[in-house]
């Protein structure tokens, strides 16, 4: 039996990095060149590949996540004193390659048997989408990965969220919205989604006045949450 939020969902909608695919694996097979900058370089990276989404939708000059991410890893390089264009592509190529999380095909594969939709939504570019979901094999697992490209601006922003309604053509309240970034899951509570936050690393609430509807530990808990 589904939780009474949930027992109208006709669709889940997957944010990816952090989320589906696991954005640490990238630095961390390069642990052998990194040596011990490895664990700064990962944070320094991915908080500023956020700032600068955020920053360039905020000042309506928007910039794809490819070239977001890059940029933030040469910041992120030049805090750290790196300076090695091999490791800047070997950590590029890792990440448009990047790993999915052990407890994502299982429960895709579920979610199908039970006829869910699955649907990922992403600040990431159709690039690196089509990248990512084909080294992790789950394409054929999803029935569509839409790019906030198509919105020109990132998640949080109420655009990037309509992208997934419009192409569902469901209402907001049947879309079920998975997240492991707690700005993320304040995003799509706000927008109206039924939000599940996926904390696999027991972070705490975010203080941003909006709360997900349930919080899971792991992928492999969603489908007995939607009864399914
Ligand atoms: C995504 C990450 C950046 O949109 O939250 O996939």
């Amino acid at each position: 039996m589904a939780e009474p939020q949930f027992d109208d969902i006709a669709a889940c909608v997957f944010d990816a990095y952090g989320t589906l695919f696991d954005f640490a694996s990238t630095v961390a097979r390069c642990r052998d060149q990194l040596g011990d900058k490895a664990d700064r370089l990962n944070a320094i990276w991915r908080a500023k590949q956020l700032e600068y989404a955020w920053t360039c939708s905020l000042m309506g000059r928007h910039s794809d996540f490819w070239h977001i991410t890059g940029n933030a890893l040469d910041f992120a390089f030049e805090v750290l004193g790196i300076e090695d264009p091999g490791l800047r592509a070997r950590l590029m190529q890792l990440y448009l390659n990047i790993d999915p999380f052990d407890d994502v095909t299982p429960m895709l594969e579920r979610l199908r048997e039970a006829k869910m939709k699955r649907v990922i939504l992403s600040n990431g570019s159709v690039t690196m989408l089509v990248a990512a979901t084909k080294h992790a094999g789950i394409g054929k697992l999803l029935d569509d990965t839409i790019s906030i490209e198509e919105a020109g601006v990132y998640k949080p922003h109420p655009a990037a969220y309509q992208l997934a309604v419009d192409k569902l053509k469901l209402p907001v309240h049947q879309i079920c919205f998975l997240s492991a970034n707690g700005w993320d899951t304040a995003g799509g509570a706000a927008f109206g989604f039924q939000v599940i936050r996926v904390n696999r690393t027991g972070q705490p609430a975010e203080k941003l006045g909006v709360v997900p509807a349930a919080e899971i530990s792991s992928l492999s808990e969603l489908p007995a949450l939607l009864g399914l």
